[in-house]
């Protein structure tokens, strides 16, 4: 079912009709916001059924740039485009404003039908000079920026995160990783600080096939700095690879470490250690347990490295008495003992929170632990409480 719903709703003339109870009050409703709640309260009560869709009426008018955005995380299958919103140029043909040109850019990205209506207003034209001219415009849209194309046809695809530290990827994945049109330039530009002519030690912890071995060597050669490098990599297929680069392009620069990191021995101390196990929701990679580690193999950071707003960020006792108390202070943890337990009715879970413009919404996240494995919970708390997500890890875990 694809419901119509105009993307400002026309202003109401009638005079004589009786309002039933507006469903939400009217100082809590903008107007150019009225029709997207039509369409909310409407699919609500659908229990968001998947086969519920929208088809967007287009009108002159359009609302502004925060609202198209929302509209346009909806399940949009059709535009409707009246005849009546297209302007005419010089030779006469139908046409739309720059604004309209890039709500139409934008569902053309969504892959939206369009739906044209109305009488053909340019009457010396053929009625198909409307398609035509959507026709010129998919033809003539923004080229995709790297990052699109990098991502195409994974648009709101849901991929389990990788496990690199308990699963050994696959080559595929690593090329993967290598046709990143941003990373490696960035680590790049990064390494370029190092300082100037002088020599050092460079660790790259998780080195995969070698990319950013190669990004750490191309920086010193442009810092015009020696560098020796120690790429350690626990994965053996992947080392395959990096041996036969050792062998054909790096030589003696560069050692190859077949080696858990939280396991090795190193022979030197790092000047610096590039890295990338950033990974995706919930550090998949386990970055803090691989590289906190690893922070052994760096040579000492001195005293004056420390960041100066440190002695904020630590946590002392402390007596208060020549201070001022701007409010009472708030609980954070309460511990009961013994522990009685409470009854705790949270909502159904997965539930959309509606929230008011301007309105504060709390998430927390708490990040728990077991000799095998890791895993997040979390839940929203505020302006009302989810249900706690992931509980004991029940749905997923990042194993040790
Ligand atoms: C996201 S991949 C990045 C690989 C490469 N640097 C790149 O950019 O293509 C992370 C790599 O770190 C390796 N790795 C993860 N945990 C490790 C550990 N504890 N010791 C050594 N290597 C590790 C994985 O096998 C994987 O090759």
């Amino acid at each position: 079912f694809w419901i119509r719903v105009p993307l400002i709703a026309a202003e109401d003339m009638r005079e004589d009709i009786v309002e039933n109870d507006p469903v939400m009050r009217s100082e809590d409703c903008v107007e150019e916001e009225k029709s997207w709640l039509w369409w909310h309260h409407f699919r609500s009560l659908c229990d968001y059924n998947k086969r519920i869709a929208l088809a967007l009426e287009v009108g002159s008018d359009l609302p502004s740039d925060g609202v198209i955005d929302r509209w346009l995380g909806e399940p949009i299958k059709a535009a409707v485009l009246p005849t009546s919103i297209f302007l005419t140029n010089k030779k006469g043909f139908p046409v739309l404003s720059k604004m309209h040109q890039n709500l139409i850019y934008q569902l053309f990205k969504l892959e939206v039908q369009f739906v044209i209506t109305g009488s053909n207003r340019h009457s010396q034209k053929e009625f198909r000079s409307y398609l035509q001219y959507l026709e010129y415009l998919n033809q003539h849209r923004p080229p995709p920026n790297a990052y699109e194309t990098f991502a195409k046809g994974y648009e709101d695809y849901l991929q389990c995160p990788l496990q690199p530290l308990m699963d050994n990827l696959e080559s595929q994945t690593y090329e993967i990783f290598e046709k990143d049109p941003i990373k490696y330039a960035q680590y790049q530009q990064v390494g370029m600080r190092m300082e100037r002519g002088r020599g050092g030690v460079l660790m790259v912890l998780g080195a995969g096939r070698g990319p950013l071995v190669n990004a750490s060597l191309r920086a010193a050669r442009q810092a015009d700095r020696k560098i020796t490098v120690f790429a350690v990599e626990k994965n053996l297929n992947a080392v395959v690879t990096l041996q036969n680069w050792k062998y054909e392009e790096w030589g003696d620069q560069v050692t190859v470490v077949p080696c858990d990191m939280r396991e090795w021995e190193a022979p030197v101390k790092a000047d610096i250690i590039v890295s990338e196990l950033l990974g995706s929701f919930g550090d998949n990679e386990l970055s803090p347990e691989c590289l906190d580690g690893a922070q052994r193999f760096l040579k000492g950071t001195r005293e004056k490295d420390r960041d100066p707003e440190a002695q904020f960020e630590m946590p002392y006792v402390v007596r208060l008495h020549n201070f001022h108390q701007l409010d009472d202070p708030q609980p954070c943890f309460t511990f009961r003992h013994p522990n009685q337990g409470r009854s705790y009715h949270p909502p159904p879970p997965g539930q959309p929170i509606p929230v008011k413009a301007g309105e504060t919404v709390c998430a927390r996240f708490w990040r728990c632990a077991n000799p095998k494995k890791v895993w997040y919970e979390w839940a929203v708390t505020s302006p009302e409480c989810s249900a706690i997500h992931n509980p004991t890890g029940r749905s997923y875990t990042i194993g040790l």
